[in-house]
């Protein structure tokens, strides 16, 4: 029971983790072509994705290891939740550490004024490679999670 639920919980804040993300990237390009009032504002909304986001990836994190550790941890899992145990690590630290460092500095740079400067830009790009390489670590993980079950048939 206690495993099963950790199970869905996981799964629905993975989903709104993943969604949130999606429009992020497009939503910064917006921010810089837009600039003035409108990219500030812009600049605020997409700051509350990013804040939804934070809170989603810790508890994705949470649920995550929780489901790993009540099915019975590295004893009752192979090396494919293993891999996914670091994967999950290496999400919550491009969240953490690469896409909200990115907003915040776009957002800075829109407040300020300096749309074209070259550090808006680089925060935009900082944003964008963090949520590519978070929707990849995602799909990654969910291709792991489907293998035995339902994907290794096909090979
Ligand atoms: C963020 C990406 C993730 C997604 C989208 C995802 C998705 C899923 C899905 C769809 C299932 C159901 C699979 C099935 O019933 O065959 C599942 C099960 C499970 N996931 Fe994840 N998962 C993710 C990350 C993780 C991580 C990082 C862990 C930690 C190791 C984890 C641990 C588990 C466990 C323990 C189960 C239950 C497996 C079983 O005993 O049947 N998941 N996950």
């Amino acid at each position: 029971m206690l495993k099963s639920t950790l199970v869905v919980l996981h799964i629905i804040t993975a989903a709104a983790w993943f969604g949130l993300g999606l429009r992020l990237a497009g939503r910064a390009r917006k921010v810089l072509d837009l600039g003035g009032e409108a990219g500030v504002a812009l600049a605020a909304d997409g700051q509350d994705s990013v804040r939804q986001m934070n809170i989603f990836v810790v508890l994705t994190l949470v649920f995550s290891l929780g489901a790993f550790v009540a099915g019975g941890h590295f004893a009752a899992y192979g090396p494919l939740y293993h891999t996914s145990v670091t994967l999950i690590v290496l999400l919550a630290a491009d969240q953490l550490f690469v896409i909200r460092p990115g907003w915040n500095a776009l957002q800075a740079a829109v407040e300020g004024g300096d749309v074209a400067a070259e550090a808006a830009d680089s925060a935009r790009k900082k944003v964008a490679i963090g949520t590519g390489m978070g929707h990849l670590l995602w799909l990654v993980m969910l291709v792991l999670m489907l293998w035995n079950q339902y994907l290794a048939a096909y090979l």
